[in-house]
């Protein structure tokens, strides 16, 4: 397992316990894909490449008719030279043209990895973990070196992939396009999947058989977004949830993103992604470096099942980081759909004892602490505390609570900032915007430019100083708005169109110092919820709030399709009131239990407004809760029955040693004639014997994952669920 490089082909042969992916330095030092896909013990070329002249296809150079680009499987594609498909990069030059040609340089192979900079990126601990390939190329006439950087974690299966650019030459380049990762497929025999969605509703699993042409998804909204996420999957036709090939790609990255897949006129398929070509031209000055975001590249003969779990696995060991990364998470109680802005010192204790009663252990403040902000119209920027809300201040509340026994969680939305704030009247040069172009409000607020040095400082310190007064053990970091006039006063004109990507790096390098140094806060991450559910952020912030929407029926499938790509720890899932709020749905507790308590669980409601029974209900939930989270947060993931497919929803948590599992049912609507309903368990231990907590019934792991079990007939009407907790006998 390792890099291998057999010096004779020049071929690379990246191996991990399950998995090859191999390429080699072919006829004039072009960069070609050979394989990606199912291990293999030794590559000697049984697929080799097809070099065979192709009408309207032109040859590289002159003379030899057999070989274009055009028909060639790369690594790293260019523009310009007889490649038709859509390239991986693009570089302007000083004399205007944009075509580029690069060629293999050099190479070095070493253990370990190394980070990226100002980007957030998997990571090793020991160097054994990983092998990396570093393949340098160049582009003699441009004077541009570009460093191919995999690496390859052996143990999980995974390939990361990223590109840095280096300008070597006297003049200025222009990057026009700059993608992570490329890979040309020799066949077009696939699904797509995506995970495209919108407030509220994010993360919807799509799929559809591959046509000629190309398919995209893609965000320019300066948020990875919850309209689609930085992930697609190509999918054998045959694969299912269990068994099948399937690819993952997933970009490490938090803004602007474009993912495309290329099917062309020979049925090969190239897969490509990166930062979003759209709008972005980077200034790369003689003798500086561009780095792009990394891509996490996962191969499974095992469905999708088998995806999700290497990339849970792999995420949380080599991306999520931190004191908070192995320990089960609190669960929390926050105010927002309680009180909205409307909240006294009183309430908020209110709720925190009925909390502390019920077990729950983190009253998190949500907005409205700061400021003047009584609504969303003001405020942003102002982050001091409300004396008027709280007139003896945020850290004396937040005592109280921890004198109740409960940790003390914030609010802040650092990257805005309001009209209506002293901070918009002191600098309005600081948000993001165009000279003498109107500004667009969403929210009413205004995105501050974190490309700039003078706004990061302060908002830092501004934040700073309430962390370091207060008893803050969690901070929510939302963000609630998309970029629009994306321009920067601080930059010159040549340099408007990297001021989306310099926000990004901006945001990230605050998140850096923030998360730095206050290691023992637990950050989660929030967009309007899941807008941005991304691997960047899970870098800085080990969980992520999943949704705005708290309706259990739509939880279903926003959670089903996160769990696709992101660990059941990294979703926050909260029980809220009934009717919904969002949707106005009507479900019983049991129900908005049992979907909360399949992600990160917390309570987002007046808990001084629930009946005695409610409140039973809500402490055997948190009891239940605590006595399985370590199975549920860091078990292995099974995904039983899709919302996507039917009325029915199933799944379930494996611990490693196959000791126990947790298994959540839930029926949507009630149908008359029904059916009657089998569960098949996965994961289990075939020959090992389970016993059905709370009964004298005992059954074979074989016969839970064959046979099933059965679902009790007496679930009468809509929004039913029913769990199973098994033991090793
Ligand atoms: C959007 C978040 O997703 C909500 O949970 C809440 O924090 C509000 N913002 C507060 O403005």
């Amino acid at each position: 397992m390792g890099i291998f490089y057999d010096e004779a082909q020049r071929v690379f042969h990246l191996r991990g316990k399950d998995v090859s992916y191999v390429l080699g330095v072919v006829r004039q030092g072009y960069l070609a894909h050979l394989y990606y896909g199912k291990g293999i013990r030794e590559f000697a070329g049984s697929n080799g490449l097809t070099f065979i002249k192709r009408d309207f296809s032109p040859s590289v150079g002159i003379g030899d008719e057999t070989f274009s680009l055009d028909s060639l499987p790369q690594e790293y594609p260019q523009y310009g030279n007889t490649d038709f498909r859509k390239p991986a990069y693009q570089v302007k030059g000083a004399d205007g043209t944009t075509i580029s040609d690069l060629r293999y340089d050099s190479h070095r192979i070493f253990a370990g990895k190394v980070g990226l900079d100002g980007l957030p990126a998997t990571y090793v601990e020991r160097d054994g973990d990983a092998d990396t390939l570093e393949i340098t190329m160049v582009d003699a006439v441009l004077g541009l070196r570009v460093i191919l950087q995999y690496t390859v974690f052996e143990a999980e299966n995974v390939i990361a992939r990223s590109a840095r650019f280096v300008n070597e030459g006297q003049e200025a380049l222009q990057i026009l396009k700059a993608a992570s990762a490329s890979v040309d497929f020799k066949d077009s025999d696939y699904d797509l999947l995506t995970l495209p969605g919108a407030w509220g509703n994010e993360r919807q699993v799509e799929r559809a058989p591959l046509r000629h042409g190309m398919q995209s998804v893609d965000s320019v909204r300066g948020g990875s977004s919850h309209q689609q996420n930085p992930f697609v999957a190509l999918l054998g036709k045959h694969a299912t949830e269990d068994v099948g090939e399937v690819y993952g790609f997933n970009l490490v990255y938090s803004g602007n993103f474009e993912a495309s897949v290329e099917v062309d006129q020979f049925a090969t398929t190239r897969v490509i992604l990166g930062l979003h070509s759209f709008n972005f031209d980077w200034k790369l000055e003689s003798g500086t470096e561009f780095q792009t975001p990394e891509v996490v590249m996962v191969y499974s003969d095992t469905g999708l099942g088998g995806m999700s779990r290497q990339y849970h696995r792999f995420y949380q060991k080599h991306l999520v980081r931190g004191v908070y990364r192995d320990q089960t998470r609190p669960i929390l109680v926050n105010n927002w759909e309680a009180t909205y802005f409307n909240f006294t010192e009183e309430k908020i204790l209110d709720i925190a004892k009925v909390g502390e009663k019920l077990g729950m252990e983190l009253l998190v403040l949500d907005d409205g602490w700061f400021g003047k902000r009584n609504s969303d119209k003001s405020s942003l920027g102002d982050w001091f505390v409300n004396a008027e809300k709280l007139p003896n201040g945020l850290k004396n509340l937040a005592e109280n609570v921890n004198n109740l026994g409960m940790k003390f969680g914030l609010w802040f939305e650092p990257e805005m900032v309001s009209v209506d704030s002293d901070l918009y009247r002191e600098h309005p040069e600081w948000c993001i915007h165009v000279p003498n172009r109107a500004k667009s409000e969403s929210r009413n607020q205004l995105v501050l430019d974190f490309s700039r040095e003078d706004v990061r400082t302060e908002i830092t310190r501004r934040m700073v100083a309430i962390l370091e007064e207060v008893p803050v053990s969690y901070v929510k970091w939302d963000m609630n708005r998309h970029l629009t006039e994306v321009g920067s006063a601080h930059f010159p004109s040549d340099r408007q169109q990297e001021i989306a990507h310099r926000h990004i790096l901006g945001v990230y390098s605050v998140m850096d110092a923030i998360t730095t140094r206050f290691p023992d806060i637990l950050f989660e991450s929030c967009s309007g919820g899941g807008g941005r559910f991304d691997p960047g952020m899970l870098y800085y912030m080990p969980q992520t709030w999943t949704s705005d929407n708290t309706d259990a029926v739509s939880r279903l499938k926003i959670q089903y399709g996160t769990s696709l790509v992101y660990p059941i720890v990294t979703m926050g899932s909260h029980v809220s009131s009934a009717p919904n709020h969002q949707v106005g749905r009507l479900t019983s507790l049991e129900m908005r239990g049992n979907v909360a308590m399949s992600g990160n669980l917390g309570y987002e409601l007046d808990l001084t407004t629930l009946t005695d029974a409610e409140q039973k209900i809500v402490k055997q939930q948190i009891a239940t809760y605590k006595e399985m989270r370590q199975l549920i947060q860091f078990g292995d993931f099974y995904r039983l029955k899709s919302p996507f497919e039917g009325n029915e929803t199933a799944w379930m948590f494996v611990d490693e040693a196959k000791t126990e599992c947790y298994v959540f049912y839930f029926q949507v609507l009630a149908t008359p004639a029904r059916p009657l309903q089998f569960v098949k368990l996965a994961g289990l231990n075939e020959a090992a014997q389970y016993q059905l907590r709370g009964t004298e019934q005992i059954f074979g792991g074989d016969e839970l994952m064959y046979a099933g079990i059965k679902v009790p007939t007496a679930l009468i009407g809509d929004f039913q669920t029913v769990s199973w907790h098994f033991q090793l006998k």
